[in-house]
């Protein structure tokens, strides 16, 4: 006999809630964080040129990707911004970019004066399908911006050899991707410029905070000055004779201190996600109607910003509607899709156009040319939106909570099998 629902008055199976990384529940904050931020402090050198600590994360972090450069910046924003920025082109240009992903991505490419031009996706992962970036290649596209959803990577090998065949720069969105790999090489390093975010909500966190990541000599240095306002610190010239316009995306010691302890986590933080939600895999590989996490066959390291698993409403015998709302009572803590369940070529400021003043600058002639953005050209990002379930991951998880998780679904799925 199948077992109450508690959608139908039965037992709820999580008698408690998840950890999250909203706070410490899901977080590895503590002492190390405490001693390095006192360390700045104390010093008095709050400024990332008088002190020593956003410089040392810069240091560590590129030891970590196995780089050569690393740029602090303020946010995950800031990095994608600073850059498209180091690029250097020109208004009116077109990046192509995914329908699925944080405002982040589109400021970047906005803020630059560059056109948001979106590929559809792989349906199971939210991640950028690379047929479809091939098909929306113009003359005037310059670039790609792959955005790694969730923390898995998207399919590298394939987007690295249309970028080369149609000469594209690629900058990489690893905001939720500390630490993921495909086919043995780390997120960040696969394209032109690598760009990360130490928001709240991220494998590591400084609260906000980002940077960038470049083997190139060329856009390290442009990315250096552009985040600086364009003052020269190298002493190449005198004085403030400023070549570009550039912007202030300083991370100060405060910040750096942080993002440095966290840093030096991350291999430890990566361990422990994958170890809880590796186990959350194997016990929903064996639940029949559910699908696990797709992978790509060279995901070798998925660095689970959120845990994403699909089912099949045949085999359960049940809508996925009601199929959300029965593990939502049981305290799972799935939502679909991700960010509003929708692709955002919808938002207004994208499907309007709304950036400067009351113009449509950049996607108005005489620089772009007018795109319009349908939802229907994105079937695969609206099937992942509308049937994907996800779940937050951190590092506060544990195997007991990914048996109460895999407890709980496992109940709701049998139940419907039952009543086929
Ligand atoms: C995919 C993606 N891109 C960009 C960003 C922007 O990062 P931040 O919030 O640090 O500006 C985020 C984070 O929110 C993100 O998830």
């Amino acid at each position: 006999m199948a077992e109450e629902l508690a959608i139908n008055g039965g037992p709820k199976t999580a008698t408690e809630g998840f950890p999250s990384t909203g706070n410490a529940s899901g977080r590895d904050l503590g002492d190390e964080e405490i001693a390095l931020v006192t360390e700045v402090i104390r010093s008095g050198k709050m400024f990332r040129y008088s002190g020593t600590m956003v410089e040392q994360f810069e240091k560590e972090y590129a030891q970590f990707l196995g780089i050569k450069h690393v740029q602090a910046v303020t946010s995950g924003s800031a990095s994608l911004h600073t850059a498209v920025a180091a690029l250097q082109l020109n208004p009116g240009d077109e990046i192509i970019t995914s329908p699925v992903t944080d405002m982040g991505t589109y400021i970047a490419i906005v803020q630059s004066c560059c056109i948001p031009i979106f590929a559809d996706l792989d349906k199971l992962t939210l991640n950028m399908n690379p047929k479809s970036i091939e098909e929306r290649i113009t003359d005037r596209t310059r670039a790609i911006l792959v955005v790694h959803l969730f923390g898995q990577p998207c399919r590298m090998d394939e987007i690295m050899e249309i970028a080369h065949k149609h000469d594209l720069y690629v900058v990489e969105d690893c905001a939720q991707a500390h630490g993921a790999s495909y086919d043995g090489q780390p997120v960040g390093t696969f394209g032109d410029i690598g760009c990360f975010s130490l928001q709240q909500s991220k494998q590591i966190t400084a609260g906000d905070g980002g940077m960038l990541a470049t083997n190139d000599e060329e856009f390290y240095a442009r990315a250096r000055d552009f985040h600086d306002k364009f003052y020269d610190r190298t002493g190449r010239t005198e004085g403030r004779i400023v070549q570009r316009i550039g912007i202030n995306y300083r991370m100060n010691e405060v910040t750096g201190a942080v993002a440095l302890a966290q840093a030096r986590k991350l291999p430890s933080i990566l361990q422990r996600r994958r170890e809880s939600a590796e186990h959350l895999v194997s016990l929903l590989e064996a639940i029949e109607g559910i699908n696990p996490p797709y992978m790509y066959p060279k995901t070798t390291g998925h660095s689970w910003w959120r845990f994403a698993f699909t089912i099949d409403e045949e085999v359960l015998g049940v809508d996925r509607q009601t199929f959300a709302e029965a593990i939502g009572a049981e305290g799972m803590p799935f939502a679909t899709g991700y960010a509003g369940g929708t692709p955002m070529v919808t938002t207004p400021c994208i499907a309007n156009h709304v950036a400067y003043g009351d113009s449509e600058f950049p996607w108005e002639p005489p620089y772009g040319r007018d795109p319009q953005y349908d939802v229907n050209d994105y079937p695969g990002a609206l099937w992942g939106q509308q049937n994907i379930f996800a779940s937050g991951w951190t590092e506060g998880h544990t195997i007991e909570h990914a048996e109460i998780i895999g407890k709980g679904i496992r109940k709701v799925a049998d139940y419907y099998r039952s009543q086929k």
